[in-house]
This record gives structure tokens, C-alpha cells and sequence, in this order.
């Protein structure tokens, strides 16, 4: 079977075999087949942050499992969980209807609630661990139902413990978050949503308009992977020391970054922008030319090895005009 349509790089590699399953009883059988035929497993949820470089000769398993429920903790308080299957901006979009805060900033953001734990998924301000509680994982091993909590899913930028020591040993069945019913806290300190609230004209903006903002921001700048095959930031943001970054200042007035306490974090985008990337197309794969660090399947052709490619060379010539050594963001199968 194809996996065009399963992966939003519209790459098209096949899979030997094809499950989906909308249970975790489904999921079960699935797993059970796995072990008596001992082929290797690829568990795919939205298809939003991975890059298949070649056939995957084993059982793909695409997860699912839907439904969203609620759990008032009090008049400001309610905790919402939802399945693994459901997408992820619909899931935002549900808890805006229901005046739930604390998710607005990450309106569409590709994928499914499922993998969404997996690499802290944020943008504008906000992670999922600032709302996150905990989730319902499969032992793979064991095949018993655990819960991780907060502190257990060890969460850092783009990072947690499902895409290191526990990778491949668990599946995420559901998330729950906690989330404000009232007293919302608005996150506008973002660059990018003040001067679209500007644009607007909205001054005291609901968690609706936040969301609204986000959306435009979006829309403007990143590929929709309907249209253009993409997997959002292709590489992380860097994170390079103090002295390393007063050094290159030196020499690139300009160069943007964030300080955090002795390291300083440099936004991709720019390094990949400075080195001559920006828009440039080579075959059928392109930098993005309104956001460098977004990779894109520019002619709807292009081969996984290809963008992996591609990803290279930018790669090596990051690391040649300012020895930062960018890290790849998107899971490569
Ligand atoms: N920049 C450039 N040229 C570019 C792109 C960016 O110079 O082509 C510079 C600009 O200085 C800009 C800065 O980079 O001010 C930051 O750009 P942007 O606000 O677009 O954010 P980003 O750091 O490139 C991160 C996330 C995005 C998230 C945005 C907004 C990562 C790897 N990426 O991108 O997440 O939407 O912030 O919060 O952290 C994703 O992970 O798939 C993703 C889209």
C-alpha cells in the first residue's frame, strides 16, 4: 500500500502491510498479528512530523482512536481529554467553542493529539506542557495500559521521553490537558501576535482572537501540507553557548537570538536564510521561500532521500559559515 497519503510530505513510499485501527482492541489484534509474523512496526498518527526515506517492509499501524470528554475540576478549572486519533487543531477548535483556554496559541498546528506529547509540540509562546497532565500509553513490551504523568514524560524544546528512552516502547492512546473555563491567561508577548492583534484592531483580545491571530500568522507564512507537502520546521532551532554566540555577533551584526541564562538560542530560520536557502529549489524539494526552516516537496515528486538530501547540504552549509551544527526536527524513518 502506498503511504502518499499518510505522510503531509506527500512522499510516496509503500508499506508491506496497513492497519488502521479505531480501538484499542483493534490495536490489540494488530499488535498480536506484529508478533507472530516478527515484522518491524511504524506507528503513524497524523504523518505531520516524519520523512520516509524508503519502503517500509513491515506493519504500519495508523491510530485512530476518537473521542473527546470533559471533567469540570471547578468554575476555572476543567480537565479535557482526548483520544490519540483526533486531529489536532479540530481538538484546539473544540475547546475554543467551549471557551476552554490554554491551547489557542497552538491553533494549526498539523497532526494528531497523539504525537503531539511526543516532541512538545509549540508555537508563539506556548508548548503543550503548560497545559499538559498526563496521558494513557500502551507498553508495547507488556501491553498493559500505563499513565505517564507530567513530570514522567521528562518534556523539553521539541523534546520528551517518547523520542528518547521510551522511543518505540509505547503508543499514546490519550492526552488529557488542563485548561482555564474562565480566567484565561492571555500569552501575547510573541512578536508576531501583538502586531496581528495591531492589525485587527484588537485590544483586549479573547482567547478566540488569539487563535484567530495565530491562524492568519499561519496561514501567511507556512505551506498548507494540503496543497504543498511540508512537515512544518524541518530542523530545531539551535542552542548554542554565551561566548559562542558573542563571537558570531561579531562577525553577523545582525544575527538574531534568545538568550537563556548562559546559552542562547538562534532561530534556524535565519541561518538557513543568511546561507542563501530561502526559496532555492533543487529537483523537486525547496526551502520554503516565506519560511526558510520549512522544507517543502516543491513539485509534489520528490523522493524522501531527496529532501533528506537536501536537508544535508543545508546542513553542511550552516555548519561551514557559522559552526552551528542544525539538528533535524522531523523523525526520519
Ligand atoms: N527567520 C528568518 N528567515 C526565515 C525564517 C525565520 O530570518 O526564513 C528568523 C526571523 O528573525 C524570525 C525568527 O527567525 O524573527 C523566528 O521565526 P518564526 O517566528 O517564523 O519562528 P521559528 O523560530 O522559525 C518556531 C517553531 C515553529 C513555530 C514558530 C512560531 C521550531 C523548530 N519552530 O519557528 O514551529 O510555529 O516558532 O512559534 O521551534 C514546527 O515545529 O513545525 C513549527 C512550525
Amino acid at each position: 500500500i502506498s503511504l502518499k497519503p499518510y505522510n503531509t510530505f506527500g512522499v510516496d513510499v509503500s508499506a508491506r502491510y496497513f492497519a488502521e485501527v479505531k480501538t484499542l482492541e483493534e490495536l490489540l489484534g494488530a499488535l498480536q498479528y506484529l508478533k507472530t509474523q516478527k515484522l518491524p512496526l511504524l506507528l503513524l498518527g497524523g504523518g505531520s512530523n516524519l520523512l520516509l526515506t524508503k519502503d517500509f517492509d513491515g506493519l504500519v499501524i495508523q491510530l485512530n482512536l476518537k473521542g473527546i470528554s470533559e471533567d469540570v475540576i471547578n468554575e476555572n478549572e476543567v480537565l479535557v481529554t482526548s483520544k490519540a486519533g483526533e486531529n489536532w487543531h479540530e481538538f484546539v477548535q473544540f475547546c475554543l467553542d467551549r471557551n476552554y483556554g490554554g491551547l489557542e496559541n497552538l491553533s494549526l498546528i498539523p497532526g494528531n493529539v497523539g504525537t503531539s506529547p511526543m516532541q512538545n509540540i509549540g508555537a508563539y509562546g506556548t508548548e503543550i506542557k503548560d497545559t499538559f497532565v498526563s496521558c494513557k500509553v500502551l507498553n508495547l513490551e507488556t501491553l498493559q495500559v500505563e499513565e505517564f504523568d507530567h513530570q514522567k514524560c521528562n518534556f523539553g524544546y521539541r523534546e520528551s521521553i517518547f523520542k528518547r528512552e521510551g522511543k518505540g516502547k509505547y503508543v499514546i492512546l490519550d492526552v488529557t490537558f488542563k485548561l482555564t473555563a474562565k480566567n484565561h491567561s492571555i500569552k501575547t508577548d510573541y512578536g508576531a501576535i501583538q502586531s496581528e492583534l495591531q492589525n485587527l484592531r484588537i485590544a483586549n483580545p479573547t482567547i478566540q482572537d488569539i487563535s484567530k491571530a495565530v491562524i492568519n500568522i499561519r496561514q501567511s507564512k507556512l505551506p498548507d501540507p494540503k496543497i504543498i507537502g511540508n512537515a512544518g520546521s524541518f530542523f530545531k532551532n539551535p542552542t548554542i553557548p554565551l561566548s559562542q554566540f558573542e563571537n558570531l555577533k561579531l562577525k553577523f551584526e545582525n544575527i538574531p537570538g534568545y538568550p537563556n541564562g548562559e546559552f542562547v538560542k538562534v532561530p534556524a530560520g535565519w541561518l538557513i536564510e543568511q546561507c542563501g536557502w530561502k526559496g532555492k529549489q533543487i529537483g523537486n524539494v525547496a526551502s520554503h521561500k516565506l519560511q526558510a526552516l520549512v522544507l517543502i516537496n516543491a513539485t509534489g515528486n520528490a523522493s524522501g532521500k531527496e529532501i533528506f538530501d537536501f536537508s544535508t547540504m543545508i546542513i553542511d552549509s550552516v555548519k561551514e559559515k557559522f559552526g552551528i551544527e542544525l539538528e533535524r526536527e522531523v523523525n526520519i524513518i
